[in-house]
């Protein structure tokens, strides 16, 4: 175990008062990087998530250029279930698209559970990672069981979420069997990156916010419960995140996570009355905000960090990941403003 337990996020994530309010931004890694734009030339996003030296160089470029408290790895939500047999590409302004989708029972079949050495690539980015971070911790990730699910029974991404309600409502055996596979190779995946030493798991259940609380708590809770509270045992703080989750976030926090991440539709402090006094926060600038002038970024930043502080602890973040339009140098000043108005 390589947990950096004395960083200022490991000590956020845990609700333990640290030198200043950490920060990291989801997708930092990424085109808003003209680094980041020239190593991936002629390279497909898939390939470079199986190249340890490639992802270990993306990964670390937002570290040196910002000076975030945290980095995460370089990887996608669909790299373990691609390892797991489904052909998926990801395709550029679009996202994950799946060749066949899963409908129907036998099509469960082509999702196996994954195996020894599927993805080792990603434990030797992790190791490789560790090792040049030093002293800043390294975040790894996966999608959670409805995320994913989403983009297995639509074959791509969605606007409505049809066919992936459609089979949650009418056929909750076949949808079960599907979610737990899931939320089994989730689980392999994160361990896997926690035994190759990340300090910390984000689960991404981006696409959750489609759902009532009753029908998450039904359908969905129990599995993303048995990826986090599979790693109860694993001494990693658990962040768990979605979009537009306003009426989730309570359940969220209740699946087994030690942070949640709040979009920015949720103020810090209404967050926490909902998820209660013993899970930290993390979130929650809109990216949009980047794009309106320093003076806007500046103001909204300082909002955000006075209302973080009614959490026990708040991991500075964007509500949702960086846009690619963005300005990469908004962020680095970004970082020094968090930096330098939470300091204690
Ligand atoms: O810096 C980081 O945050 C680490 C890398 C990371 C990527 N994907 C790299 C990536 C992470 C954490 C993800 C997670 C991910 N992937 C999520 C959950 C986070 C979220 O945004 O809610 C989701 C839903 C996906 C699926 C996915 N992959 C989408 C929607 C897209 C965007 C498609 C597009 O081109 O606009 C991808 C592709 C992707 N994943 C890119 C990157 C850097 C861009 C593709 C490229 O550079 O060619």
């Amino acid at each position: 175990m390589t947990v950096l337990e004395d960083s200022a996020f490991v000590r956020a994530c845990r609700g333990l008062p640290g030198p200043h309010t950490p920060v990291w931004f989801m997708r930092q890694a990424g085109r808003s990087l003209p680094e980041y734009r020239k190593i991936r030339e002629g390279i497909g996003m898939l390939d470079s998530c199986r190249r340890p030296d490639l992802v270990t160089e993306i990964t670390l470029q937002p570290v040196r250029r910002h000076d975030v408290d945290a980095a995460i790895l370089y990887s996608d939500i669909v790299v373990p279930i691609a390892a797991a047999g489904i052909d998926l590409d990801i395709v550029p302004g679009t996202g994950p698209v799946v060749a066949e989708p899963i409908r129907a029972e036998k099509d469960l079949e082509r999702l196996r559970p994954l195996a020894e050495g599927d993805v080792d690539y990603v434990a030797e980015a992790v190791r490789l990672l560790v090792a040049e971070l030093g002293s800043t911790p390294l975040i790894g990730f996966a999608g959670a069981p409805f995320t994913l699910a989403s983009y297995l029974i639509e074959g791509g991404p969605s606007r409505t979420y049809l066919k992936t309600k459609a089979m949650m409502y009418g056929d909750p055996a076949l949808w079960n069997a599907l979610m737990s596979r899931l939320a089994e190779i989730t689980l392999a995946f994160l361990r896997t990156q926690i035994a190759a030493g990340v300090s910390a798991v984000q689960l991404f259940d981006s696409w959750a916010g489609a759902l009532s609380e009753a029908d998450y708590r039904e359908f969905v809770m129990p599995h993303s419960a048995s990826v986090l509270r599979g790693l109860d045992d694993a001494g990693v703080p658990r962040i768990h995140f979605g979009v537009g989750t306003a009426v989730l976030l309570e359940a969220m926090g209740e699946a087994g996570a030690d942070v949640v991440g709040v979009d920015w539709r949720t103020p810090l402090d209404v967050a926490t009355e909902r998820i209660g006094p013993d899970r930290s926060v993390q979130g929650n600038l809109d990216p949009a905000i980047l794009f309106a002038g320093w003076d806007v970024v500046e103001r909204e930043a300082r909002r955000v960090l006075a209302q973080g502080r009614a959490a026990p602890g708040h991991v500075f973040n964007l509500g949702h990941g960086v846009m690619p339009e963005t300005d990469p140098e908004i962020l680095t000043r970004l970082t020094a403003l968090v930096h330098e108005v939470s300091a204690r």
